[in-house]
């Protein structure tokens, strides 16, 4: 059942270059669901956890891509904020489960004021029959409780979206090599075993990012708080030093996610303030990246070709791993975290 891996959870990380591929091919439905769309003003994305990370990415993008203003709610927090949705609203859902009670019932509400689109990996699903429209993730079923195959398969979907609302071809090819580079980068496994001997008894972690990678530093600290329960914290870069950097020490390591692109040097100048108090760093740069790797205690390294617009795709793919590895290490079944359970239905 568990294909020769000792957990779902790596399984599940393994598959996902094939995850990749399959939601790629959905693009024709996405192609169709885009050519019914009326032309919306403004995007707001609404879910929980991890697809709330995924949601984040989405906003970088939409901006990027489309330069349509995009908002992002957690779903919990939706009935508090719903003003800012209007009839010109696309609202889009995003479930792994596609039951997750706060989101189904944000989904409600908005179904009453605007147009509302599902991102759901589990076919007839609530979400998936309450919806204007829906989009299915081809992640396959995931057993670990820690989501990561079906992270990436919305993250695809949500470039796939964003492709085809801007007749953007280039981004479309680009994304067809992502499998490539998804298996080259879980070639570091070894590596990232090692690395997360030396680091598992760490009692905190900070993980840092900008644009782009602030949602793959927030969800980097998300599957180490739920699989090793070592406190990890999410944080964009430039806050670090409007509060919590009177937490970093020589105790405290720090995960910088640096790929090249517009945030690249002012995220470097984070890494040398928090190495100037001590604390060790994990880079995640290109592999071309020289300055990154003297700054940094360990560095995981990425194809140089692997630009900040995509990088969310592959450079949480390590993140995933460290935490696995953390876990294992520390006497903890990753895929059976405590309190947490793989559908949420109580809000
Ligand atoms: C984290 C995780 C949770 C879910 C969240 C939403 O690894 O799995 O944070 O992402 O409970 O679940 P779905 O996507 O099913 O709505």
């Amino acid at each position: 059942q568990k294909g020769g891996y000792s957990h779902f959870m790596l399984k599940e990380i393994h598959e996902q270059p094939e995850a990749v591929k399959n939601t790629l091919s959905e693009v024709s439905d996405i192609e169709n669901i885009v050519s019914q769309f009326p032309q919306f003003k403004r995007i707001t994305f609404v879910a929980c956890g991890t697809s709330h990370h995924a949601s984040l990415v989405g906003k970088y993008l939409f901006e990027a891509l489309l330069g349509l203003p995009t908002d992002v709610v957690l779903a919990s927090e939706f009935e508090f904020s719903e003003g800012a949705i209007d009839p010109d609203s696309l609202v889009i859902f995003i479930s792994q489960s596609g039951e997750t009670a706060d989101t189904l019932k944000a989904l409600k509400i908005a179904n009453k004021k605007a147009k509302t689109l599902a991102i759901v990996n589990v076919l007839g699903s609530t979400a998936t029959r309450e919806a204007d429209y829906v989009i299915f993730t081809r992640a396959g079923p995931e057993i670990g409780v820690a989501a990561t195959k079906t992270y990436i398969s919305q993250l695809t979907c949500i470039y796939l979206l964003a492709a085809c609302m801007g007749k953007n071809r280039e981004l479309l090819d680009e994304l067809q090599q992502i499998p490539d580079y998804m298996k080259t980068v879980l070639l570091l496994e070894e590596d990232i075993k090692e690395m997360a001997a030396k680091y598992k008894d760490a009692q905190d972690f900070f993980f840092i990012g900008r644009g782009f990678s602030y949602p793959t530093a927030m969800e980097g600290a998300l599957k180490l708080k739920e699989i090793t329960y070592i406190h990890g914290e999410g944080y964009a870069a430039g806050e670090l030093k409007h509060g919590p950097l009177a937490l970093i020490d020589d105790d405290v390591p720090v995960v910088a996610v640096v790929p090249p692109g517009k945030s690249h040097d002012r995220t470097l100048s984070n890494v040398e303030e928090v190495k100037a108090r001590g604390a060790r760093v994990i880079g995640l740069g290109s592999e071309d990246d020289q300055v990154l790797s003297y700054e940094a205690s360990d560095m995981i390294k990425f194809p140089s070709q692997i630009r900040e617009l995509i990088s969310p795709l592959l450079y949480v793919v390590p993140l995933q791993l460290l935490s696995y590895h953390m876990s294992v290490q520390r006497g903890i079944d990753p895929d059976k975290p405590k309190n947490l359970a793989k559908c949420v239905t109580v809000e």
